[in-house]
């Protein structure tokens, strides 16, 4: 006999989200997931789709037709890119400078393709030169990177340049942007970028459900003309192309509340002004970086290639990272993460992303984290930190700091 279990109302205790992901969700997009649920082949749920795109387009700084959110978490509209640009036995560039660059490469590998690196320590950016020789060494068919890492803490710089690069070299270009869309600078049709996906957890605020992807006719071209049927069924953007072009007709499910919450996620977006967007993240994370630094704290990331949404300081010594974690959590309510990969034990991970890039939640982070690191032994000024903070704040510029 199996029992019926009974267990209380769902009631997660209150947190502040200043990990890598997922952030604050906005109030209004909450509310947005209580709207009663439509078929997702009614005529008023396809004009949603056709809203959803448009502000996709906005944000994404793009006119690409090829843009949708495809249902899952950024893995899925990542898989999605990886099993439909690449053919079995294609080369594939892809980078080994954080964690996600080894995720491409799995992502190739299962598409039937062959993944080749082009390298760079876990803490700093792809050198152009670098890309431009193994491009010529191993003549890819596509060149993939991430544009914001979050598990380094590191915004790759001169994305123009690697697009041309790339096309120079008879490769498509394809940007990994989850943490970066919505937060920080990106403009996929100025850069040239033939493909890009993302997620909804990180800069925009929206629950994770459905991820964005946007693809130039450059990429549609390629998928249209392939010989051999892409692995994955339900990520075969060729199916999809039914359901998300003209036709509207079925192809699954589409996860309608996802839906719903990312367009309101994206109407805030285009309330609050893109490029405006950008300028509040640097300016608040700013703030949480020179606050960190002059508490004493060491930024992982140099500061030419910093990613505002994502801060990496380094664990002091005397500390245990995992239990101040742990206490910031438990006693203080606070998210913040540990490294991944290499930087396991060596980097705290905190977050500054959409909602969550407030100023209160800077200074709340900042107080709290400062006296758990004092409280287990660790030299910070906590007060000179916040200090620090709050000058940055006041004086309102979105100027990088060091
Ligand atoms: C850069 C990057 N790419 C891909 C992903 C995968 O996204 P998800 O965890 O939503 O599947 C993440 C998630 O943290 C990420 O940070």
């Amino acid at each position: 006999m199996i029992e019926a279990p009974r267990y209380a109302e769902l009631s997660p205790p209150d947190r502040i989200l200043m990990g890598p992901g997922p952030s604050d969700v906005h109030p209004r997009v909450l509310r947005a997931m209580t709207t009663p649920l439509i078929g997702h082949l009614d005529p008023a749920f396809l004009r949603i789709m056709d809203e959803v795109q448009d502000l996709l387009r906005y944000a994404l700084r793009t006119r690409n037709r090829w843009t949708i959110p495809v249902s899952g978490t950024g893995s899925a509209a990542m898989e999605a890119a990886f099993s439909n640009l690449v053919r079995p036995g294609d080369a594939v560039l892809v980078p080994s400078n954080g964690y996600f660059g080894l995720r491409m490469a799995e992502m190739v590998r299962r598409a039937g393709g062959s993944p080749v690196e082009v390298e760079a320590p876990w803490g700093r950016p792809l050198d152009p030169d670098d890309v431009r020789d193994a491009l010529a060494r191993h003549r890819p068919s596509l060149f993939a990177f991430v544009h914001a890492e979050t598990s380094t803490g590191v915004l790759q710089p001169e994305v123009p340049a690697l697009a041309e690069l790339a096309h120079e070299h008879g490769a498509l270009c394809l940007a990994d942007a989850v943490t970066s869309l919505g937060g920080v600078e990106l403009r996929v049709d100025d850069w040239g970028l033939d493909a890009v996906y993302s997620g909804g957890q990180k800069c925009l605020s929206c629950p994770p459900g459905a991820s964005p992807l946007t693809l130039a006719e450059s990429a549609m071209e390629r998928i249209r003309g392939r010989e051999q049927a892409v692995r994955s069924w339900y990520l075969d953007l060729s199916l999809l192309e039914h359901y998300w072009g003209d036709e509207r007709s079925y192809h699954h499910t589409a996860p309608i509340t996802s839906i719903y919450a990312l367009r309101e996620a994206l109407r805030l977006v285009a309330e609050e002004g893109i490029e405006a967007r950008w300028a509040r993240h640097l300016r608040v994370a700013g703030a949480l970086r020179a606050g960190l630094e002059t508490m004493g704290l060491i930024p992982h990331a140099d500061m030419a290639f910093w990613l505002p949404s994502l801060t990496t300081v380094r664990i002091p010594p005397a500390v245990d990272g995992k239990r101040v974690a742990r206490r910031l959590l438990t006693e203080h309510g606070i998210e913040i993460a540990g490294g991944l990969g290499s930087l396991a034990g060596v980097v705290w991970r905190i977050g500054c992303m959409g909602h969550s890039a407030r100023p209160g939640n800077v200074l709340a982070l900042l107080s709290a984290l400062g006296s758990v690191v004092a409280d287990e032994g660790g030299a910070v000024d906590v007060a000179a930190g916040l200090a620090a903070a709050s000058t940055r704040l006041a004086a309102k510029t979105g100027a990088p700091v060091g």
